[in-house]
């Protein structure tokens, strides 16, 4: 409690930023080499090293990951892609910016993620490419969706943003299937590097082209101000890959302890009447606990729940609106009741406190509290 009685705030996220994370970005700092220096390489190695894949490709964010992936498949003008409605909108924001049209399709109740039988009737003459989303963590049904590419010949670029460390159902690490996939690091992630992106190339020739894109278009071996194609500066720099350095070396670590939060949070929900639990895992698929987004009764008001327990001191979030919904989605003619599925999911979920540092006492005070919000809330 503090002096005025009011119970401790327990906020919705925080990053774990330790000793180690301090010492290397002093070393940048001393070092002189603030961008473009050796540790950005070391990151993307030891990452890559990490999801065991050949290489790995660091960019400033996991947006500017998801565009370079857009532009080396070369969606635009005229493509359609399918993906989902139920994501954080930069999902469907880089297809826009290179003029492709996101074609919503709807979602899987459990796993909340585009359900391949919905894909494949979304499929149509001008469909170039299918972009899954493994949201909140949960591994996307990635073979029945290549199956679905591979028959068509469409493009696949994953947006693994928040599912760094999830396995897939055939027991395959998400973004480790060869597939464009992209991954993301602000500081509510997994793990954070405060804004970053990674992107894992299909083969050496995608990586040096996304490593030149990323870059003002320079070639590896080019000089300050050759430019050979379009770019962008999407570099990441090395006070960020420092931070991303010492994460990696602590990412078991982290998600073990995520994973832990978790379970405590399944644990004591379960016999919370009418509420729906995110799932752990199913077969071999194993969900990188990224946030603990829970899904109310009908009956019970969202934002009242909201409202009760910012009063209790516990932050919580409506997570996630669809993105088919929000204005610049609508001009395309997207609108309420088209994705029954992903609208229900985003009318009632709710994102409780989740962190790896997270407590016991604090995870009963948080399902407490929403048991009584939830009770008053009827
Ligand atoms: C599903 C998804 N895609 C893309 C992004 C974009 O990542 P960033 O915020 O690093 O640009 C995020 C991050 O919040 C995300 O959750």
């Amino acid at each position: 409690m503090t002096d005025a009685g009011a119970p401790q705030p327990i906020e919705l996220a925080r990053p774990e930023i330790g000793p180690r994370e301090e010492e290397l970005v002093l070393e940048v700092l001393r070092s002189g080499r603030l961008s473009l220096g050796p540790i950005g390489a070391r990151f993307e190695r030891e990452l890559a090293a990490w999801l065991g894949v050949e290489d790995a490709v660091a960019a400033s964010s996991g947006t500017a990951a998801l565009h370079l992936g857009v532009r080396q498949l070369g969606w635009g003008r005229g493509d359609e892609v399918v993906t989902s409605p139920f994501s954080f909108v930069a999902s469907a924001n880089c297809l826009l910016y290179e003029g492709a049209r996101p074609v919503f399709c709807d979602v899987d109740p459990v796993t909340l993620n585009l359900d391949p039988e919905a894909a494949a009737a979304a499929v149509g003459e001008r469909t170039a490419g299918v972009l899954p989303v493994h949201i909140f963590g949960y591994p996307a049904a990635m073979p029945e969706l290549e199956r679905l590419a591979g028959g068509r010949g469409l493009g696949i670029l994953e947006d693994a943003c928040e599912a760094l460390g999830a396995v897939d159902s055939e027991g395959r690490r998400v973004g480790a299937r060869g597939n464009l996939a992209t991954f993301a690091f602000y500081a509510n992630k997994q793990m954070t590097t405060g804004e970053g992106g990674m992107i894992v190339p299909a083969d050496p020739d995608t990586a040096a082209r996304l490593r030149s894109e990323r870059n003002q278009g320079r070639a590896v071996d080019m000089g300050w101000l050759d430019h050979d194609r379009l770019g962008y500066n999407y570099r990441l720099s090395d006070v960020a890959a420092a931070v991303g350095v010492a994460q990696v070396e602590k990412l078991d670590d982290l998600l073990g302890r995520r994973a832990a939060v978790a379970a405590l949070y399944s644990e004591r929900l379960a016999e919370l009447e009418g509420v729906e639990l995110p799932i752990a895992g199913r077969g071999r698929e194993v969900r990188s606990w990224f946030v603990y987004v829970v899904r109310l009764p009908d009956e019970v008001d969202r934002d009242t729940t909201i409202t009760r327990l910012a009063a209790r001191g516990v932050a919580s979030k409506a997570y996630l609106p669809c993105i088919h919904l929000f204005p610049h989605l609508r001009e395309l003619g997207y609108r309420e009741g088209q994705f029954p599925v992903a609208e229900a999911a985003a009318a009632r979920s709710l994102a409780l406190p989740f962190y790896p540092s997270l407590g016991e006492a604090e995870v009963d005070r948080v399902c407490a509290e929403l048991a009584a919000a939830i009770r008053s809330g009827r």
